[in-house]
């Protein structure tokens, strides 16, 4: 089905990243690297208000959705998420993006449930400097995590690495020989710009392009992408069974292909993932009448996208931190 949402610029949304939790247990540098923090009274959007934005945005065309958050596996109720937003038949992919605390315990229920796809984020392999970056001592768990994956009957699994100068920008060599064998598709994310995370950016910024040019040089080949797939580039090799993909938000044109649509944690529709308050969809999510008001408003709300973000103005808008929007 083609999508009913297309915006300005005949940009059209496949992919919905759905936010279920601000709340995170590691306090990655880069993002949460004084914890998590509770503001006010927040109410997370429920099991049965998940049931509407997400089956409004099946009915829209929508053909993925990626839970997010936060930490979405802290919801005590994930695996009822996951089955609810099944029920929608038009929803053929259904990933969650995770810190991988809780894979090795839980991921089979997650696939028995309805899960199709997973993203966890490793930002190194050694684990003493994961520990020092995530501020948790987790790196054996999250690898017996990515074990369990396969052994649940995932064919592949996603790793985020972000990108970070004097940091982990020097061990493509392990990264490489850690999927050479492996079907795991490693992603390196350059480091973003937000309102709280500007020093480190300084710091540790550094493009993707430094990569991909040892890649294209090693004989690494670009693979194309279907219609709902995530902004990475993704690079294939003949000697290897993992891919390497790379985000590059700072690269010219990295919004033209843009086909993703976030709603918070408490039921705010964003159109970026930097610079607006969101629209909020709450009030139409707690019966099922309002039903066409808010695929309505959904469409409508569309029509305000901006062609691009300016992170290249150092203008991360009111994006503190990742934490509340997923990524
Ligand atoms: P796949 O569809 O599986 O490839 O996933 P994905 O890359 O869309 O999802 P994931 O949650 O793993 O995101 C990886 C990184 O890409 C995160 O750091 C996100 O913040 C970043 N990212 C995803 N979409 C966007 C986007 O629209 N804009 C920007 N600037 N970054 C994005
Ligand atoms: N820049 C780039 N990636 C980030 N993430 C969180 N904050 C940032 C940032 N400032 C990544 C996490 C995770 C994904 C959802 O977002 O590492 O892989
Ligand atoms: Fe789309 Fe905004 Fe991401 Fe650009 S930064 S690809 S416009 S969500």
């Amino acid at each position: 089905m083609v999508s009913q949402l297309t915006d300005a610029f005949a940009r059209k949304f496949y992919y919905l990243r759905l936010s279920i939790t601000d709340v995170c247990n590691f306090r990655c540098n880069y993002c949460l690297p004084d914890g998590y923090k509770p503001t006010g009274n927040k109410q997370f959007l429920t099991l049965d208000e998940i049931r509407r934005v997400s089956s409004a945005f099946a009915e829209l065309g929508t053909e993925k959705i990626r839970l997010t958050g936060g930490e979405p596996s802290l919801r005590r109720d994930f695996v009822d998420i996951i089955a609810t937003i099944r029920e929608n038949a038009a929803i053929k992919t259904l990933a969650v993006t995770t810190n991988g605390y809780r894979m090795a315990r839980d991921i089979q229920h997650w696939r028995d449930a309805g899960l199709t796809a997973v993203n966890v984020s490793v930002d190194s392999l050694d684990a003493r400097q994961f520990h020092a970056i995530t501020g948790e001592d987790k790196f054996t768990q999250v690898m017996a995590g990515i074990d369990a994956a396969f052994e649940a009957g995932f064919s592949k699994v996603k790793v985020n690495t972000v990108l970070m100068r004097s940091v982990n920008d020097h061990s493509l060599n392990t990264f490489m020989n850690w999927i050479k064998d492996r079907p795991i598709q490693l992603r390196f994310i350059e480091l973003m710009e937000t309102g709280d995370g500007s020093d480190i950016f300084r710091k540790h910024h550094v493009s993707g392009e430094v990569i991909r040019d040892k890649l294209l040089a090693q004989g690494w080949q670009r693979k194309t992408q279907d219609r709902s797939a995530g902004p990475a580039q993704v690079f294939v090799h003949s000697d290897y069974q993992g891919e390497i993909g790379l985000i590059m938000p700072y690269e010219k044109d990295f919004c033209e292909t843009c086909n993703r649509l976030r709603v918070s944690a408490v039921g705010n529709l964003h159109l970026c993932l930097f610079g607006e308050q969101g629209i909020g969809l709450r009030d139409l999510l707690g019966d099922d009448e309002h039903r066409e008001a808010l695929i309505a408003r959904i469409q409508s709300g569309l029509k305000s996208k901006k062609q691009t973000h300016f992170l290249h103005q150092g203008n991360s808008g009111i994006t503190q931190n990742l934490s509340f929007i997923g990524g």
